[in-house]
């Protein structure tokens, strides 16, 4: 047999194999349970450009939006038992799913994961809850009612609280770290926990946790809800001071389909946006998506873009920058799928 015939023969193997895995991933058993248990709440070959703020990603095997904790809890314990791999999806705005989709279920949190609500009150502050789901915006905006200081950090972060906890997302002026008291979690048996803030530990847009004998990742942990200690702004004017910080956004950011920032800034000094616009790179198109003339880290989906093109400028990007600067530009978004 001739090596290219040989190798055209390994190649068709391995697509019949990825095939046959991905038909094994969820049996026709299986989705009539979930069916069964979600009813309208659980969607099969969903399309992700749907779900993503870059409009971009293939079809999800399933979707399911689970309505509360419990529920929720139900679907990761029927999950780990049948070997089933899940995915869960905070607002979709920090997210590039590739093209081909994604392999087994991505679970959506629903509306009882997207709530506000104050826990306790006192002459200092409040203690606010807010639901993974709830988008920071939300929280941004109840804290400048109530006239309480701690959010501005988060102007101009898209995502939910869900997703920022995972990452400690922040900006200049902080971080939500320094607001958290504590978070309630799932893990991957379905039991729901609170871990308070001393056993958190925040680093650079990354969180982990002291699990007892050892610091772990939050990588088996579902966050469904934070509770966040906000200070009452008795002379100033937090209001007046978000709504400044809305407005610099506007002015600085693009608009349009995007992920938000697409790398960590490597330092306060070297800031992403800054570095790549200095490699001469804004403006750069590959395919339906370019570098935003903007701002630098941001990739816009022009025109009907895939995920590839979008991969294909990150890269770029990260190759000029190296090259440029000896800079090695980290994502800050989530790069998930086949
Ligand atoms: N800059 C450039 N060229 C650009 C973009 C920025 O020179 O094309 C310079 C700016 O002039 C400034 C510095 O880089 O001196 C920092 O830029 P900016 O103030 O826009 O802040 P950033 O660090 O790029 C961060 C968050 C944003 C958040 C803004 C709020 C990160 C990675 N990003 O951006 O968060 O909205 O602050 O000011 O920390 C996100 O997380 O998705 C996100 C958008």
């Amino acid at each position: 047999m001739s090596g290219r015939l040989e190798k055209l023969l390994q190649s068709g193997f391995k697509q019949a194999e990825k095939r046959f895995e991905a038909m094994t991933v969820l049996t026709g058993d299986f989705k009539k349970r979930l069916i069964n248990e979600f009813g309208a709440r659980v969607k099969f070959d969903e399309p992700m450009a749907g779900h993503t703020s870059f409009q971009v990603g293939g079809p999800a095997d399933a979707l399911v939006y689970p309505a509360d904790a419990p529920e929720l809890a139900k679907l990761v314990k029927m999950l780990k038992q049948a070997g089933i791999q899940w995915f869960v999806m905070g607002g979709g705005t920090n997210l590039l799913v590739k093209d081909r989709g994604i392999r087994g279920v991505v679970i959506c949190l629903g509306q009882g994961f997207d709530y506000i609500k104050e826990v306790f009150s006192s002459n200092d502050g409040v203690l606010v809850e807010a639901g993974a789901g709830v988008r920071l915006s939300s929280v941004c905006r109840y804290a400048a009612e109530k006239h309480l200081s701690g959010m501005q950090f988060a102007v101009g972060i898209p995502g939910s609280v869900g997703g920022a906890v995972l990452m400690n997302a922040g900006t200049a002026i902080g971080e939500i770290g320094s607001v958290i008291q504590e978070i309630d979690v799932i893990d991957s048996a379905g039991k729901i926990m609170t871990i308070e803030r001393g056993d958190l530990k925040f680093e650079y847009r990354f969180l982990s946790w002291d699990a007892g004998r050892e610091t772990e990742d939050m990588s088996s942990l579902i966050v469904i809800t934070a509770r966040l200690q906000l200070v009452s702004a008795r002379h100033a004017d937090p209001e007046a001071e978000y709504q400044a910080l809305a407005a610099g956004r506007r002015q600085t950011q693009p608009r349009g389909f995007s992920a938000g920032c697409i790398f960590k800034n490597p330092s306060v000094q070297m800031p992403a946006g800054r570095l790549i616009e200095e490699a001469g790179l804004k403006g750069l198109q590959v395919g339906g998506a370019a570098i935003s003339e903007v701002h630098a880290n941001f990739i816009l989906n022009l025109r009907q873009a895939c995920a590839a093109d979008i991969l294909k400028l990150m890269e770029t990007a990260q190759e000029k920058v190296r090259q440029k600067f000896e800079v090695i530009l980290e994502p800050e978004i989530r790069i998930v799928g086949e």
